[in-house]
């Protein structure tokens, strides 16, 4: 890739709204990911967080201009965007349950190529529960397939919404280093509530306030301003567990949760 084709953002959102029910829940976003690395989608709850994702790949109505590696795709059907190399990984994970792991996989496979080899190397204990049903593993072992199902296909960026949440601080970290490693072949935009995890993958941010953007630029920067962090998310980055929210409160795995 040349130093150009680097810096060129690979996704370019500008002006976007968005209403859901008759309110507007996105208003005028406007913020740039860069082609390599992980950018978190920061921001208390309910302010819009998941509702940006879902509008730029056309879940919900919107208007403004969304670009993906410089090519417009606002006006495109979902399905199109989805095509065109964006990974999603919804809030929630959304597994198959009644399915096994290894039918979750299968049919997320989009490319005449799967990345079966990848995938396989990041999840060893998905391969060894490719038998198992998907509804029967635990929390951080969906996320896992929910993961593995964006990474079959070779996409331009992942949508990531919350991986980590509601799962207990040991699997948090399996999650956060899954995704390191999946950063180095893919850019992310990431949506996390976990600051410490926001700290440890995240090179940019862009905080999202009622529905706007509050603050964009480094991450690091952004973490290490207690006032900032206090004021846009509610706390300070310096709290142990990191967390703002009772969401995010940590709740047992499960058994087995050896992922
Ligand atoms: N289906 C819906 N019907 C009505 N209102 C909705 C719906 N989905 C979202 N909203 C509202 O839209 C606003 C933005 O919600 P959104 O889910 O995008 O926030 P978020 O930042 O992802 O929150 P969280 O951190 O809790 O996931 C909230 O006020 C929410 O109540
Ligand atoms: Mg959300």
């Amino acid at each position: 890739m040349t130093a150009a084709a680097e810096a060129r953002p690979i996704l370019t959102v500008q002006g976007l709204n968005a209403h859901i029910a008759g309110q507007q829940v996105v208003e005028n976003v406007s913020f740039t990911v860069p082609a390599t690395g992980i950018t978190a989608l920061l921001g208390r709850n309910g302010v819009g967080k998941t509702s940006t994702i879902k509008a730029i790949i056309g879940l919900i109505d919107r208007t403004g201009a969304v670009a993906l590696d410089g090519v417009r795709i606002e006006k495109e059907p979902t399905f199109k965007i989805i095509r065109s190399g964006v990974g999603y990984v919804p809030e929630d994970r959304e597994v198959f349950s009644k399915l096994t792991v290894a039918e979750n996989l299968r049919l997320a496979e989009r490319d005449a190529a799967p990345r079966r080899q990848l995938v396989e190397e990041l999840f060893p204990d998905l391969l060894a529960r490719s038998a198992q049903m998907a509804g029967t593993l635990s929390g951080g072992q969906q996320q896992m397939v929910s993961l593995a199902r964006a990474l079959l296909n070779t996409n331009k960026i992942l949508l990531v919404d919350e991986p980590t949440k509601g799962l207990a601080p040991k699997i948090v970290a399996e999650v956060a280093e899954t995704l390191a490693e999946a950063a180095k072949t893919v850019p992310i935009l990431l949506v996390e509530q976990n600051l410490l995890v926001v700290r440890q993958l995240a090179a940019g941010a862009v905080v999202l306030s009622g529905g706007r953007v509050v603050h964009t630029g480094n991450a690091l920067e952004f973490l290490d301003d207690a006032e900032l962090t206090q004021r846009l998310l509610g706390v300070s980055a310096e709290t142990p567990a990191g967390t703002h929210t009772e969401k995010t409160a940590a709740k047992p795995a499960g058994k087995g949760a050896t992922l």
